[in-house]
């Protein structure tokens, strides 16, 4: 039984008389967003739960936000809004584990458990220490917190650190009034991991600060086909942007990268043109091995809701049954790969292999691609993403790279789109082709572009 609940700490309530004001007004302010909004769960006669639409957001890497807002929408699910590094939506459990199963962008999924209006940093301790932590996850459990703070936040508080703290001293302090013990803390690879985000309430001296859970666990980036680490390999999820970015018709078009490094554009093309999910590697070894992937499938607040559990089952089971139907029949001639060293190719043989896709519809080689020449008649797109100076390579002897490949698509590919990725606004001057379309991403803190030039 829940005990009565304690006074607030006497350490964490010295407020002066505004932010005492502030705090009532912060408490009895029922305004939320459409999107963000709280949770409510009625209890059905049968003792299952029933939710009003809870609130998720997606991450997904900057300005791909518009891609990963698609991939919602395409769901079916409408109440979306766009932020920052994300969209965060509001939906049915069960609609959100569409959007972490099928997203090929996302980075992570989170459940939104708790929004609090709070003026200073010590309300985090007051209002958390009162919520039931025990139905979120366990106390054996290890747990982690990281904050976030949004620009204007940035500039009232000092630092996250104490907000994270604070959060981690109230779950503790909730456990141990009610079990005698509390989780521990682990930075490494928690059971559950809790984001919380502090932004201001626009126009005035509140701010929201939003408690998620990380559905995730392990980023939905990695796949689980990559094992050796080339290197600049490109993350997953924004190989898989940057190709929804251009215009490949899987239908149509030829598909070749001509610096292939460990294959990931090319097995997220291949994956985009099988219609498989990007999760399929994770729920095979979920199906098969028992493997709890996902950390949403440890947690309470999950488990007791036996309808979701169900429903997580089915979906796993289509991904699964997809997965291997589709990659087993795919039939194509269309996917290329090339690069000038020996190593990159094994690397790509190798992930192909674990993604479970057949050699045979890649067609590999070790060449320069600076003297290559189309394997096939167009249409096609021809994308790369060379060495650009940052992590590999120096950018002097990266400028004739860059200044050759422009002259073989120029001369050799007439017909094709040609994509080129890259961070290096100096390097791409070299490319002596005019652009007819150009794409910002970020790779990690890097600003990238994509480029695309027609040729005729
Ligand atoms: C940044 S890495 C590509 C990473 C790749 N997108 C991935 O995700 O693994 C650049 C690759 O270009 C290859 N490369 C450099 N010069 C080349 C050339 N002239 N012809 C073909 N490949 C080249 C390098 O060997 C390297 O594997």
């Amino acid at each position: 039984m829940a005990k009565t609940a304690p006074k607030p700490d006497r350490k964490y309530s010295d407020r002066t008389p505004r932010e005492e004001r502030l705090a009532r007004e912060a408490r009895s302010e029922k305004k939320y967003s459409d999107v963000k909004s709280n949770p409510r769960a009625k209890i059905n006669p049968d003792g299952t739960k029933t939710y009003d639409q809870s609130t998720f957001f997606a991450s997904c890497p900057r300005e791909v936000e518009h891609l990963l807002e698609k991939e919602i929408r395409d769901l079916g699910i409408t109440r979306i809004e766009v932020e920052k590094g994300g969209v965060a939506f509001k939906c049915e459990t069960e609609e959100a584990l569409d959007v972490l199963l099928n997203s090929r962008v996302a980075s992570r999924v989170f459940k939104e458990i708790q929004v609090y209006t709070i003026t200073s940093e010590k309300d985090i301790y007051t209002m958390a220490k009162e919520k039931w932590w025990d139905k979120i996850f366990e106390v054996h459990q290890t747990f982690k917190i990281n904050t976030l703070f949004d620009r204007e936040t940035k500039e009232h508080f000092s630092n996250s650190i104490i907000f994270s703290q604070l959060l981690k001293d109230a779950i503790a302090d909730n456990f141990r009034e009610k079990f005698g013990e509390r989780p521990s803390v682990d930075t490494g690879r928690p059971d559950i991991t809790f984001l919380l985000r502090v932004e201001r309430k626009p126009g005035s001296d509140l701010f929201n600060a939003r408690i998620l859970v990380d559905m995730c666990g392990e980023p939905l980036s990695n796949r689980g086909y990559r094992e050796e680490s080339l290197k600049a390999p490109l993350r997953e999820n924004l190989a898989a942007a940057i190709i929804m970015t251009t215009d490949f018709d899987p239908s149509v078009d030829l598909f070749t990268d001509t610096m292939c490094g460990s294959g990931t554009l090319l097995i997220e093309a291949i994956l985009i043109r099988a219609k498989v999910a990007p999760t399929y590697l994770k729920i095979r070894q979920y199906i098969e091995k028992k493997v709890p992937v996902f950390d949403f499938l440890k947690h309470p607040w999950f488990i007791v809701d036996r309808k979701s559990v169900r429903l997580f089952e089915e979906k796993a089971q289509a991904v699964y049954n997809h997965s291997l139907t589709a990659l087993n029949e795919l039939q194509t001639r269309q996917f290329f790969g090339f690069d000038l060293t020996e190593r990159a190719l094994e690397t790509t043989r190798a992930h192909l292999y674990n993604a479970h896709i057949d050699p045979q519809i890649v067609t590999l080689n070790k060449r320069d691609a600076t003297k290559i020449t189309p394997m096939d008649e167009p249409p096609g797109i021809v994308i790369c993403n060379p060495p650009y100076g940052e992590r590999m390579g120096e950018e002097e002897e990266l400028k004739n790279l860059y200044k050759d490949y422009g002259e073989n698509l120029k001369h050799n590919f007439k017909g094709f789109r040609a994509y080129v990725f890259t961070s290096n606004p100096l390097l791409r001057k070299h490319i002596s082709l005019g652009t007819s379309k150009r794409f910002t991403f970020y790779n990690g803190s890097l600003e990238c572009r994509l480029l695309k030039y027609d040729l005729y």
